[in-house]
């Protein structure tokens, strides 16, 4: 027998920094849907999702919360697989860039690449956003600020985070000895990027202004695979993000069957803001491997709030948990396909989500399956017989609605163009609910005409079924409940079915049955929904977001207990690029540690020693990296300066401020 056909389709690794978005569930649906698709049409799938664990904003996370960076992921992870779960994502393999396999395989790469000369070591400056995870050049920040002799000592990136000048050592991977081989490659490919127009983006701004060489490794960063070579570099994000797309498979290990099976992939879905790194720089790391190009790298839109993009560092996010908790798995995994068509931007509002609720879902297919089965139920005691061979002009318009539909929906969905088959799986469910209208059962059952009344409860009932079939890659449950409600057993091969007629049928309906999408009281979750949206908001805001000049009372400030406290000694907290820990004296014998995050504000710390400093000594003790911090030292911020709060030597050692 031959060998099935196969398919590999991959998400991005996602950084495990924050909790996953709707927008973050957006793509891992998307290729949900595909995959579920694409299994259902006889393909050997293999569907790949997983983390990106590596760099600076991950160690610093897990500094803040005074633990390991592999401590720090871990947790991460299982939250991610929950949610995952919980929405039925049928992934086959979670990679995740600490996996042992994962860090061999990239060791592996770079060492080849090195040795053929298409990485070289050389000196790295640029910009760097830690909370956007993005290296600038100078050119591209949005704002820069100056010295008095004009020297830029700081500014912001295009996303109005602050950037800090990086200058070391890198490994460079030489771009442009590929550029032409890549533009080549399109010109022969014209599929490969999706939709066109993205393509179009990278030729003109990336490959026709000439391809700048990429750095791909760091030496201020210590949570990343070393290069074996030379460990005091660690790979940098893209060589060791990228690459899981073939170490998943078992590339570059001893059992490589996998990857033998599936590589290339048939589909890479990212959003739109990685397709540079994706169709630039990924084709070229293969090309200089000798592998082959995956398929497809397509690039979707983004899920957008009111004040633009949806994402884990701004806090503007609906968490898919709390849509998840009172509406279903379904309706969310329906929203979101329905909501951004292939390529484009959608907007997410509460009053959007609860429409297409009470309207798609509870009015045009609850009803329509709540009906049929009422009337099943009422007029021939549950039974449905075989659908009829002779048929009139409505039942015939039916068929026909059903087979374009079935025909149409093949073709959107092999092209991922899932907006699209939904809205024809709607223009047949509500062909369906119109046809309740023509032909007025009720009516068939108060003149007696059984046959005809038979006639039409079949036709309806193979609509639902068909229907269900239809929306199975898209809604996990909700097809298996319509198949319970008409009496079908579900199985997952039933897409083989999906033909008008194909059910014998002879069976009886559900005796009670229950709306599958109860109506929602608009104002009521348009309410619920923002209030969801504002608990998420991060706890931590600015000053000035909690009202900088709100009036406290004299009680308020005696609450905070701060002190003159002495510096005895200061050292770097090992492990740390951040803390420094100092020994402070605060008199009568009263002698604290105290860990304070400016370690790069001090690089000569010792100047420090024996200087009086403000700190707040009633402070909760809290633990950081392991080590006790017992009080916090005082501090000033501006154009991201931090110096500490030092005193005059006329201040006593131990006095307390009032
Ligand atoms: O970029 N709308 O990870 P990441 C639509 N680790 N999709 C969205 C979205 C939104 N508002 N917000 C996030 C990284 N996404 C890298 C990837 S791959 C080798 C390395 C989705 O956690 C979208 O797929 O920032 C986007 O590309 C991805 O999450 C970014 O996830
Ligand atoms: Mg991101």
């Amino acid at each position: 027998m031959a060998d099935k056909k196969t398919f590999y389709i991959t998400t991005p690794i996602y950084y495990p920094s924050g909790r996953l978005t709707i927008g973050n569930a957006y793509t891992t649906i998307a290729a949900d849907v595909m995959a579920r698709y694409k299994r259902s049409q006889g393909y050997d799938t293999f569907f790949l999702t997983g983390t990106d664990e590596h760099g600076l904003k991950i160690e610093q996370k897990a500094e803040k919360q005074g633990i390991k960076p592999q401590e720090f992921v871990d947790k991460m992870v299982v939250t991610y697989k929950k949610l995952w779960k919980s929405l039925d994502i049928s992934y086959d393999k979670f990679i995740r860039t600490t996996d042992q396999e994962h860090v061999k395989g990239v060791q592996k790469i770079f060492e080849q690449l090195l040795k053929q000369g298409d990485i070289y070591l050389g000196e790295y400056t640029g910009w760097y956003s830690v909370e956007d995870e993005e290296y600038f050049t100078e050119s591209q920040l949005a704002e820069v600020y100056k010295d008095d002799d004009g020297n830029v000592i700081g500014g912001k990136a295009p996303s109005g985070h602050d950037v800090q000048l990086v200058k070391e050592p890198s490994y460079f991977f030489k771009m442009s000895k590929y550029a032409d081989r890549l533009y080549q490659y399109y010109q022969e490919h014209p599929d490969f990027i999706l939709p066109h127009t993205r393509e179009k983006e990278m030729v003109n701004n990336f490959i026709k202004p000439g391809l700048e060489d990429l750095s791909v490794t760091r030496t201020t960063v210590s949570w990343g695979i070393p290069v074996p070579s030379d460990p005091k570099h660690v790979v940098y994000v893209w060589i060791d993000a990228l690459s899981n797309y073939i170490t998943a498979l078992g590339y570059g290990s001893d059992d490589d069957s996998l990857f033998k099976k599936y590589w290339p992939a048939d589909i890479h879905l990212v959003g739109k803001e990685i397709v540079r790194f994706h169709t630039i720089y990924w084709p070229i790391m293969l090309m200089a491997l000798g592998l082959p190009l995956p398929k497809h790298v397509i690039g979707h839109g983004w899920v957008l709030m009111k004040d633009g993009k949806m994402s884990k560092s701004k806090g503007n996010a609906v968490y898919p948990e709390s849509i998840i908790n009172r509406y279903g798995v379904d309706a969310l995994r329906y929203y979101l396909m329905r909501a951004l068509p292939f390529g484009s931007d959608g907007v997410f509002t509460p009053e959007d989500f609860v429409e297409r609720v009470n309207y798609d879902l509870a009015n045009d297919l609850g009803n329509l399956l709540n009906r049929t089965v009422s009337m099943i139920n009422q007029y021939q005691d549950g039974l449905v017989k075989p659908v009829a061979q002779d048929q009139d002009d409505f039942g015939k318009d039916l068929m026909q609605t059903a087979q374009t539909v079935i025909a149409n929906y093949k073709k959107e969905m092999d092209i991922l163009h899932f907006t699209q088959a939904i809205e024809d799986i709607w223009k047949f469910i509500n062909r369906a609910n119109k046809y309740i209208d023509e032909t007025t059962p009720w009516i068939l059952n108060k003149e007696g005409k059984t046959a005809e009344l038979a006639r039409v409860m079949s036709n309806l009932a193979e609509s639902l079924r068909i229907i269900a079939l239809l929306i199975a890659p898209i809604m996990t449950r909700t097809p298996v409940e319509m198949y319970r409600q008409l009496g079908l057993d579900w199985h997952n091969d039933e897409l083989k079915q999906l033909e008008f007629g194909a059910c014998a049928w002879n069976t009886k309906v559900v005796a009670d049955p229950k709306p599958i999408f109860p109506r929602v009281k608009p104002e009521e979750e348009i309410k619920y929904i923002k209030d969801e949206m504002a608990r998420a908001k991060p706890k931590k805001q600015s000053r000035s977001e909690q009202g900088e000049d709100k009036e406290i009372s004299i009680s308020d400030f005696d609450k905070v207990k701060i002190q003159i406290g002495k510096i005895l000694s200061v050292e770097p907290v090992q492990g740390s690029k951040k803390l420094l820990q100092f020994q402070l004296d605060f008199g009568n014998g009263d002698e604290r540690q105290i860990l304070s995050g400016i370690r790069q504000y001090y690089p000569n710390a010792s100047e420090l020693l024996g200087r009086k400093v403000l700190a707040v000594t009633n402070l909760k003790p809290r633990k950081m990296l392991g080590h006790l911090s017992q009080g916090m030292l005082l501090s000033s911020e501006k154009h991201g300066e931090v110096k500490l709060a030092l005193v005059g030597d006329e201040h006593e050692i131990g006095a307390q401020l009032s």
